[in-house]
């Protein structure tokens, strides 16, 4: 008997709860009606008369040693929960304000291009940025060995055959008109790279919008008002358009599209390096060349085309007079934007 109490009073002081099945173990074991505590009392009518007091006086000890240690683990589990809930979230406290992101500026101008000319009846394409020759140059009549393949600073990914990062999205022009019949109305917006060093002024990768329009008795005047349109309602309506002649090889004729520059208004600065105006765009009519190789007879079809900056576009409307702003992500910068939606 007395054994057994010096064991049952080991087990009771290694015992330990570190969460609540284990006190319940812990209370079944040693406190309650059927605990190894309430068999041993029943035991006692065993003992021998003259060693019941001595043996039934270590029964009640060891009862009440199994209570204090049912009460010190309560109280260890409990400090616990409470040392986890101060970690933990609490509800009541305020939830310091959410921030809210913004339209990135380039994406503003690019919705608002893509909303503008949907509104006059364009639809939106979009092409592949790793692009072949073909597609780049070629179907646009960059003849080979031309200068104007040099001035376009192509990053090619592979030579013979050519594999290349577009260097302006016209590549869509190509790929639009050799899949779909006219009449063809689309913008098509999109990322060109040039391998340029990096600068306030010039970047690797810019954003280009082009426009293609491929009908029947389609003619420069239709040009002409499609981009006054444009200016007026990018830049507003007291705005001036001039169209200057210009040479690009998948266009004739082609002009290049400047506006009143919405810094000086004809003052001068240096964006409008002391002219009053800014170009905007390029532009022409589809050379027949081009209609050809695309399979589209060019003595039924006519068409005109136009690619502009987005990047330049912007740096009118919000006056950012350093491209590399645009792909630092400096919150700074960003969050001036944030109202635009
Ligand atoms: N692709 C020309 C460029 O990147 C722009 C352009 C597009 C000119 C369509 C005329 C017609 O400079």
């Amino acid at each position: 008997m007395q054994e057994k109490v010096v064991a049952i009073l080991e087990e009771i002081k290694q015992s330990s709860a570190e969460n609540a099945a284990q006190l319940e173990q812990y209370r079944l074991r040693f406190i309650s009606k059927k605990s190894v505590i309430t068999e041993l009392f029943g035991e006692l009518k065993h003992v021998a008369n003259d060693k019941k007091r001595e043996v039934g006086q270590q029964l009640n000890e060891l009862k009440n040693e199994a209570q204090q240690k049912f009460k010190k683990l309560i109280a260890q589990l409990d400090d616990q929960q409470t040392a986890n809930e101060s970690i933990g979230i609490d509800v009541s406290l305020p939830d310091g304000g959410q921030e809210l992101g913004g339209v990135h500026p380039l994406n503003y101008i690019r919705f608002k291009i893509i909303e503008i000319f949907e509104r006059i009846g364009f639809n939106v394409s979009d092409g592949p940025e790793i692009e072949d020759d073909w597609h780049n140059f070629s179907a646009l009549n960059f003849p080979e060995n031309h200068p104007a393949r040099e001035m376009q600073d192509t990053f090619f990914i592979e030579r013979d055959p050519d594999i290349l990062l577009r260097t302006h999205t016209s590549n869509v022009q190509v790929r639009l008109t050799e899949n779909q019949k006219p009449p063809i109305r689309s913008i098509m917006p999109g990322r060109a790279f040039r391998n340029e060093a990096i600068s306030a002024r010039a970047h690797c990768v810019f954003h280009q919008v082009e426009g293609l329009y491929i009908d029947k008795n389609v003619s420069f005047v239709n040009l002409k008002q499609t981009l006054y349109h444009f200016a007026k309602e990018m830049f507003g309506k007291h705005t001036e358009v001039r169209f200057r002649p210009s040479y690009f090889p998948f266009t004739e004729p082609s002009a290049e599209i400047d506006i009143s520059c919405q810094i000086c208004h004809g003052d001068g600065c240096q964006l409008s390096k002391f002219t009053g105006w800014v170009e905007i765009a390029g532009s022409g009519m589809v050379d027949p060349n081009v209609l050809e190789n695309c399979g589209i007879d060019p003595d039924e079809y006519t068409g005109f085309a136009f690619g502009m900056g987005i990047e330049r576009i912007s740096q009118l409307k919000f006056r950012v007079n350093d491209l590399r702003l645009y792909t630092e992500n400096d919150v700074r910068f960003l969050k001036q934007f944030r109202t635009l939606h």
